[in-house]
C-alpha cells in the first residue's frame, strides 16, 4: 500500500492503473477510522482493481464553533487498518495542498435537500462536503465511490450534484455499519463517557420500536412522537426526529417507504441515526 500526501504523488501511483484501464474505487474519509469506514473499503475491494482511500479533514465543511481543530488526526493508526483490508493507495493531503493560497472563488452548493435535516443547523456545511468531494473526484477520477448510509443526508446531496454535473462515476451507498447493540459506528462515539454509551443505543432502538409501530398501522405523527419521548426519557436532548421519503421529500404519512431520521444530543455529543422503513400496500 501506497501514501501520497500530494496531487502529483497520487496522479504518478494511479498512471499504471489508469493506463491497464483498471477499475479504480474511491472511498474519502476523514480518517480516525472504525470498522463502517473499512466496511466500505470492503466494499470498493470487491467491486474495483483498485482502491484509493482519502484521508482528509476538510477545514471548509466544519462550522465555526464545530470541531475542526480538535478532529482526532490518527494517520499511522489509519494506514495500518487500510493496510490490513487491502487498500492500495492513501491519499493524505495537506490543507494546502487542497485549497492552495490562492483565495477559491467558486462553491457547489446543492438546493432544497442540503436546507433540511443537518442542514438547517449547518449552513454551508453540505457546500463544503460538495466543494471537496468534487476536487477529490477530479484528483482520483474513480469509476466508483463509495459513502456510507450513516451520513444518509450526505450521500443524497453527492448523488444530487454527481447526476447534475454529470460527474462520471457511479455512486454506492453502504449500509450502516452497526455495534452490537446497534448503536451506529461513528468517530464521536469515542466521546462518550461509559455511561452514555450505556445510554446510545436508545436511538436505535425507538427506531425499530417506531418502524414496528409503522408497519403494525400507528399513524407516523404518533410514531415520530414515540421517538421523541423515548429519547428524552432516556436523558437525550432531541435536536430533530422526522420522516422523509428516501429522496428527502416531506412526508405525512406512511403510504410509500419512508426513512426515519434521528439527531440527538447526550451530554456534548451529537449523534445521527436513521432507518428505511418499506411500505408494503396490504
Ligand atoms: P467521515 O465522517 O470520515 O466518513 C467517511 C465515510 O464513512 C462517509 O461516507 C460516512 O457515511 C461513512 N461512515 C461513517 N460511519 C459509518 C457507519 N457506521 N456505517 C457506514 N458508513 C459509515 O463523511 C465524511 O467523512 C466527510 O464528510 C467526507 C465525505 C469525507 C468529505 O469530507
Amino acid at each position: 500500500m501506497k501514501t501520497e500526501t500530494t496531487i502529483q504523488g497520487l496522479t504518478a501511483s494511479l498512471s499504471p492503473a489508469k493506463a491497464a484501464r483498471k477499475i479504480i474505487g474511491f472511498v474519502p474519509t476523514m480518517g480516525n477510522l472504525h470498522e463502517g469506514h473499512l466496511n466500505l473499503v470492503r466494499e470498493a475491494r470487491k467491486l474495483c482493481d483498485v482502491v484509493v482511500v482519502s484521508i482528509f479533514v476538510n477545514p471548509i465543511q466544519f462550522g465555526p464553533n464545530e470541531d475542526f481543530d480538535n478532529y482526532p488526526r490518527t494517520l499511522e493508526r489509519d494506514q495500518q487498518l487500510l493496510a490490513d483490508v487491502g487498500c492500495d493507495i492513501v491519499f493524505a493531503p495537506t490543507v494546502e495542498q487542497m485549497y492552495g493560497n490562492q483565495p477559491r472563488l467558486t462553491n457547489i452548493s446543492v438546493n432544497n435537500i442540503t436546507d433540511d435535516l443537518c442542514g438547517a443547523q449547518r449552513p454551508g456545511h453540505f457546500d463544503g462536503v460538495a466543494v471537496v468531494v468534487t476536487k477529490l473526484f477530479n484528483m482520483v477520477q474513480p469509476n466508483f465511490a463509495f459513502f456510507g448510509q450513516k451520513d444518509y443526508q450526505q450521500l443524497a446531496v453527492i448523488r444530487q450534484f454527481v447526476r447534475d454535473l454529470n460527474i462520471p462515476l457511479e455512486v454506492i451507498g453502504v449500509p450502516i455499519t452497526r455495534a452490537a447493540d446497534g448503536l451506529a459506528l461513528s468517530s464521536r462515539n469515542g466521546y462518550l463517557s461509559p455511561e452514555h454509551r450505556e445510554i446510545a443505543p436508545v436511538i436505535y432502538q425507538s427506531l425499530q420500536t417506531a418502524a414496528q409501530q409503522l408497519t403494525s398501522g400507528t399513524a407516523l405523527s404518533d410514531a415520530l412522537n414515540t421517538i421523541r419521548a423515548t429519547l428524552t426519557d432516556a436523558g437525550f436532548v432531541v435536536d430533530y426526529v422526522e420522516a422523509r421519503s428516501p429522496e428527502l421529500q416531506k412526508v405525512d404519512s406512511f403510504n410509500q417507504d419512508v426513512v426515519l431520521f434521528v439527531a440527538a444530543k447526550i451530554g456534548k455529543t451529537r449523534l445521527i441515526d436513521n432507518l428505511q422503513v418499506k411500505f408494503t400496500a396490504s
